[in-house]
């Protein structure tokens, strides 16, 4: 059940003097916009975050209705925006399928006005971008992000190295879908109807990178902005949503790049499952195991990892086959590729000039290249072959 407490005129335009940071020259007056926002427990925040909208509506003469999607907190704030009753602010409150991404799509389909802005409660985003956001999408951009991560955007001081680097490495791990600096951003606009028949299937928090994806938009820019921490309320960001990040890109791969997404995540799977060699091995070492034990068992234990993962994740759709046929065919199609890795490196390498830097190293490379592509075919074609399956 959804209660919908909305009004329909927009914020008063006339009588107040205009504040200081004037719009952008090219923006039309009257422009509509409106401007989702997802709430959990924000009530504090919403105060100062309506008056900041106000003025940038009334400024750059902004058509603007803001939308604020509350998961029915029950913090008092319905009685607030009751309280404020303003017009051009409707809060909707949902109870069902609750979520911030599913927030948002509820927020684009109820918007009234072509053009949408999400942002978040907690005055991250500053509101003062808007018009510039809107400029960009008038001069035929599609997505525009207000992004930390462009020259001249920033993040407060205050965060640590750790909240930084884990930034960074989300980003890093979106790079293959796109340019993008800061992907992650839940600042973003774009015009209603792009969003409109996309299928959107989000796990977790970034659905402005669903969005971005899904949409296949290629017009997009950012604009910077300096991202304040919150100082009220908490964040609700956790581990387990940094888990279902990995999930949600997952699909993203599988969906703009669905011919070569096979091959992609058994790269990615032998990385990881080099990981698990290096690691046991050295494990196994600073236990005092002898270096033949314990290169067999890292080899062994990694091989095992490989086999699970390719099984469960890059080959998805033979997972109902007998492990019984797969695992043998899987550590004979590895052992192929391994002499094949062997024969490339020592073949190239007694080609290579005998002076040349680096050269038994560049052979070792292409072993390792020509070693996996076998394997991946093996894999691919034999070891978890499609029988009645269906791509996937
Ligand atoms: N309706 C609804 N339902 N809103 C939610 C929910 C939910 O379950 N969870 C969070 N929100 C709202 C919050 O009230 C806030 O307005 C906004 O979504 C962002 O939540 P925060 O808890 O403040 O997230 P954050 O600061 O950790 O993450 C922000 O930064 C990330 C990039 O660093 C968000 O902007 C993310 O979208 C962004 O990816
Ligand atoms: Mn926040």
């Amino acid at each position: 059940m959804t209660t919908v407490v909305d009004g329909n005129q927009p914020p008063s335009q006339a009588s107040q003097p205009p504040l200081a940071g004037a719009a952008p020259a090219s923006l039309p007056a009257g422009l509509d916009v409106s401007v989702v926002v997802p709430t959990y427990h924000e009530r504090e925040n919403l105060p100062a975050l309506i008056n900041r909208i106000e003025s940038v509506a009334r400024v750059s003469r902004l058509d603007l209705e803001l939308l604020i999607m509350d998961d029915n907190s029950q913090d008092g704030t319905e009685e607030l925006i009751a309280q404020l009753n303003k017009p051009w602010v409707r809060l909707i409150v949902r109870k069902a399928n609750r979520g911030l991404s599913p927030a948002v799509m509820d927020g684009l389909r109820a918007a009234r006005h072509a053009r949408v802005v999400v942002m978040d409660a907690d005055l991250s985003h500053p509101p003062e971008a808007i018009p510039a956001m809107l400029a960009e999408l008038e001069r035929g951009q599609e997505f525009v992000v207000g992004s930390r991560y462009v020259a001249g955007g920033s993040t407060d001081a205050a965060w640590g190295f750790l909240r930084w680097l884990n930034s960074k490495v989300a980003t890093l791990m979106a790079r293959p879908l796109t340019s993008l600096r800061d992907p992650m951003a839940g600042f973003f606009a774009l015009r209603r109807a792009d969003a409109q028949n996309v299928h959107l299937n989000p796990v977790g928090y970034k659905i402005g990178l669903e969005l971005l994806i899904k949409c296949g938009f290629t017009r997009v820019t950012e604009i910077p902005i300096h991202f304040t921490d919150r100082t009220l309320g908490q964040s609700k960001l956790n581990l387990k949503e940094q888990l279902r990040y990995i999930q949600h890109l997952r699909r993203l791969f599988l969906h703009k790049y669905p011919d070569r997404s096979h091959l992609i995540q058994f790269i990615v799977v032998g990385l990881c499952g080099l990981g698990v060699n290096l690691g046991v091995l050295t494990l196994l070492l600073a236990m005092k195991m002898g270096l033949r034990p314990a290169a067999a068992t890292a080899i062994g234990v990694s091989m095992l990892f490989n086999f699970a993962l390719n099984r469960r994740f890059t080959f998805s759709y033979a997972r109902r086959g007998r492990i019984s046929r797969q695992l043998p065919a899987f550590v004979l199609a590895c052992s192929a590729g391994a002499v094949i890795n062997y024969f490339v490196t020592i073949a190239v390498a007694l080609r290579l000039p005998a002076d040349m830097f680096a050269g038994e190293q560049l052979a070792a490379f292409l072993g390792v290249v020509a070693g996996t592509g076998s394997n991946y075919l093996f894999n691919r074609y034999i070891v978890f072959h499609k029988r009645h399956h269906r791509h996937g």
